[in-house]
């Protein structure tokens, strides 16, 4: 296999300029987007999304999750296609990068091969997974865990938002339920170019971040169970408090995630207080405990401490309360092979770069079960990322999509 010669690049005007159209669909409240999956947002940025492959010569394929592989065809007809991908669908208050990078430089790439008359021997599909971020349906990465055969088809069709509406029927409402079975196709390769979501390589000062590996991740849901009471005229002894039982369980997560340091993380990003009034004791608390780390058995270690704890903090104050794991994956490691071609291509290209791990979760853990797979990744403006304000430059942008063109490229293959 020959590596593409260090003159070629993508067009970083045009990958910044789809990138401020695609922003402009689903706009947040603060400059950033609220384009969540399988909303009227969602459709129209799929739609455009969709336009521009057709424009740029693709056929699309839709999957029963939803899911959307835009392919430009090979020229050896027997070769399996080398999947780009990541999500345009964003969290509630995100940014214009998390995942429209990956997808949007996915589409640079082609645009850039049809621009320079390249024929490749395997067929590329640049791939827009749906809910990759779990704001509205937990897991996050559902689609690409159903690909993989972690998740059920089923299981996931049935996971409701919080206004209690199933994933099936908004899919169906939007109008993106595809014929193709899911996981039905099979990866030469995938690669996933994302931002670090992090402050690693801004504060190193590397254009590049090699992914050598993701963390895993445990999702818990916790509901607490207290009794409905006066928060005026109830004596505090006879109390049932769901909400002090879920503040000790908070620091309690707090505290586990810290005596695992390094390499651990644990938080709480989601609660709902049933009947939540301002002068009601919570009847019910439900909340999600996210942990992570690279570390298997200190992943797993860190949700059984938790778990039992938590029981045992409920347990203290009369409440009742039950767990369930709502999204998991394993940490992962990623190809080594497609990992150097990554890292020769930054040297390649003159970037400077350097190895990281991901902290965040890509639909490239997923892939990685039935691909061999990895990630490319740029700096992003403070490590600021799952916030509006979410910035990167233009230059970082391009050079990111740059090595995802070589990676591509030499593994797809230039037909002789
Ligand atoms: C997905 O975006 C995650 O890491 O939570
Ligand atoms: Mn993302
Ligand atoms: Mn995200």
């Amino acid at each position: 296999m020959t590596a593409p010669t260090d003159n070629l690049r993508i067009n970083g005007e045009r990958l910044w300029d789809s990138l401020m159209e695609m922003a402009k669909v689903g706009p947040g409240i603060a400059g950033g987007n609220n384009r969540q999956t399988l909303t009227d947002a969602d459709a129209e940025g799929r739609s455009l999304f969709q336009s521009w492959c057709e424009a740029a010569g693709m056929t699309l394929g839709v999957d029963k999750m939803g899911t959307m592989f835009a392919t430009r065809p090979g020229a050896d007809p027997d070769a399996l296609p080398v999947y780009v991908g990541s999500h345009l669908d964003t969290q509630p208050t995100g940014g214009k990068y998390d995942g429209v990078l990956g997808v949007l430089s996915g589409l640079e790439v082609i645009r850039s091969l049809n621009d320079l008359g390249i024929r490749t021997k395997h067929p590329v599909v640049v791939t827009n997974w749906t809910n990759e971020e779990g704001a509205r349906f937990a897991p996050a990465m559902l689609a690409s865990g159903v690909f993989a055969g972690a998740i059920a088809l089923d299981h996931a069709y049935d996971r409701r938002d919080p206004e209690g509406k199933s994933f099936g029927d908004e899919l169906k409402r939007i109008g993106w339920v595809g014929d193709e079975e899911v996981g039905a196709r099979k990866m030469h390769a995938y690669f996933e170019y994302h931002i670090e979501q992090g402050p690693i390589l801004e504060a190193e000062q590397k254009q590049i971040g090699v992914v050598t590996h993701c963390q895993g991740l445990w999702w818990l849901e916790v509901t607490l169970t207290g009794r409905e009471a006066h928060t005026g005229s109830t004596p505090m002894n006879l109390r049932v408090n769901a909400g002090l039982a879920m503040a000790r369980i908070l620091e309690m997560v707090q505290s586990v995630a810290m005596e695992n340091q390094p390499g651990a993380v644990g938080g709480v990003g989601q609660m709902f207080f049933t009947p939540n009034s301002r002068n009601v004791l919570p009847g019910k608390v439900v909340f999600t405990i996210d942990i992570r780390s690279p570390d298997r058995a200190k992943l797993d270690g860190m949700r059984a401490r938790i778990e039992a704890e938590a029981a045992e903090i409920a347990e203290a104050l009369g409440v009742g309360c039950s767990i369930e794991p709502v999204g998991h994956f394993d940490p992962v490691t990623f190809d080594p092979t497609l990992v150097s071609r990554v890292r020769s291509a930054a040297e390649r290209l003159g970037y400077s770069r350097m190895d990281i791990i991901s902290g965040a979760g890509h639909d490239a853990c997923w892939a990685a079960k039935v691909a061999p797979t990895t990630m490319i990744m740029c700096p992003c403006v403070g490590g600021l990322s799952h916030n509006e304000a979410e910035e990167i430059s233009p230059e970082w942008a391009a050079a990111g999509a740059d090595v995802l063109f070589h990676a591509v490229l030499e593994t797809a293959e230039i037909a002789g």
